[in-house]
């Protein structure tokens, strides 16, 4: 796989420094490595520190821009969904447009989506919450939730929190309202287990609720609010040990407090976020958790430049996802490497070749492009 090949020395790098015994060429300084081969280093010209100090700033100012001009394509991208001509979300919102209540979505809206097995983190900033997400194909989608006055807002700190953009009214309602649109009461179907997407029905898309106030006073409340889609049956369970997989599966992280998860010890339709880095010896397992996670910075650390994972690296990581499979539970990374674009692309990569059952991302429509799969893409 190219993850091997990418991870061998770059050749033309390193063959400079090699020299076939003998020929040595005059100035070239000699010296002898432990296995013997003879290296020869190339005889250095000095520069004048100023010549250096110039260098370095226009290395600096290009990385600068490069980096600008990076963060703003992203930026723009993310926030105007697709910038094409059909994009659904150019008059979202807008009155007269009867989008105002994000009660509604466009009829064949997810018609021609493929779903990816991306989870859109950071939802609610989007121009559009959880559209955003399904029109790019993740077949997850986070949401940060606050208890406040007995309800429960969507945001990402307590400064971005208004008293309209609730739980219930960004995600809770569309998404009855697109189940509804996918399982329609006709003399010729009578089915209720279709999926959001229309490419693939029976994809479960996962609805991550990460708990930002405290677990036993927020947690009753989660619970509650999922019921519009519990009585619809739309939700994933288990029962007696066997899961059920259901057009919406929940899965509750942050302050979740896992003994209300398990409460029911035969039935839960909610399941918990079980930490990939701590799986040895626990209990979590598929009847009570659904993905496995850990902050890939924290647990894995950062990668350099050259963009693979050392071996080290890679042995946890293939660790940790043998751990969470023979569990029955699916890997997620969060806190993924975001910049430069190509050890990004490169990490996504070798993560899914090892077996990474979500991608954790910020940047929807790039993660949903195949491309960023092929090697040498920056
Ligand atoms: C929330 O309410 C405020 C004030 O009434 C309004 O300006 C804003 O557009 C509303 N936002 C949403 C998402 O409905
Ligand atoms: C567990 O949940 C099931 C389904 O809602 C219910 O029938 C059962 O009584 C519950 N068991 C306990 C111990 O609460
Ligand atoms: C798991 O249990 C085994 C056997 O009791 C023990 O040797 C090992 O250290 C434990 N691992 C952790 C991480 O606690």
């Amino acid at each position: 796989m190219s993850l091997w090949t990418s991870r061998e020395p770059k050749s033309g790098i390193q063959s400079e420094y090699i020299a076939i015994p003998g020929d040595v060429e005059e100035g070239g300084d000699l010296a002898l490595r432990d296995d013997g081969p003879i290296i020869r280093q190339k005889p250095r010209t000095k520069l004048p520190r100023s010549v250096y100090a110039i260098i370095c700033g226009l290395v600096v100012y290009r990385a600068l821009v490069l980096a600008l001009s990076l963060g703003n394509q992203v930026n723009r991208r993310v926030l105007s969904g697709r910038d094409n001509k059909e994009d659904p979300f150019a008059n979202w919102g807008k009155p007269g447009t009867g989008t105002d209540g994000l009660a509604w979505y466009p009829t064949d809206f997810l018609r021609d989506v493929l779903p990816v097995p991306c989870h859109s983190h950071n939802d609610y900033w989007r121009r559009v919450p959880l559209f955003s997400a399904l029109y790019a194909g993740c077949t997850g989608v986070e949401a940060d939730v606050w208890l406040r006055d007995g309800d429960l807002l969507v945001g990402h700190d307590t400064a971005s929190l208004t008293r309209n953009r609730t739980f219930q009214s960004l995600y809770v309602n569309p998404l009855v309202d697109i189940l509804t649109r996918m399982n329609p009461k006709t003399e010729f179907y009578n089915g209720n287990g279709n999926g959001v997407f229309d490419t693939n029905p029976s994809q479960t898309l996962v609805l991550m609720i990460d708990l930002k106030t405290a677990g036993p006073e927020t947690w009753p409340v989660v619970t509650e609010q999922l019921e519009p889609l519990r009585e619809r049956g739309w939700l994933s369970y288990s029962e007696n040990g066997q899961f059920h997989q259901g057009p919406i599966t929940v899965v509750g992280t942050g302050n979740t407090p896992f003994d209300q998860i398990v409460a029911n010890g035969t039935y839960r339709d909610a399941f918990f976020d079980a930490p990939l880095d701590r799986l040895e010896n626990s209990t979590y397992d598929a009847t009570n958790s659904y993905y496995a996670s850990t902050s890939f910075m924290e647990a894995i650390g950062g990668v350099w430049w050259k963009g693979s994972p050392s071996d080290e690296q890679l042995a946890k990581i293939r660790a940790h996802i043998s751990e969470a499979h023979s569990r029955g539970l699916k890997a997620r990374y969060w806190e993924l490497p975001g910049w430069p674009i190509h050890v990004r692309n490169n990490v996504w990569k070798v993560l899914v070749d090892e077996g990474l059952d979500m991608l954790n991302v910020d940047d929807l429509e790039a993660a949903t492009k195949e491309d960023w799969a092929r090697p040498g893409t920056f």
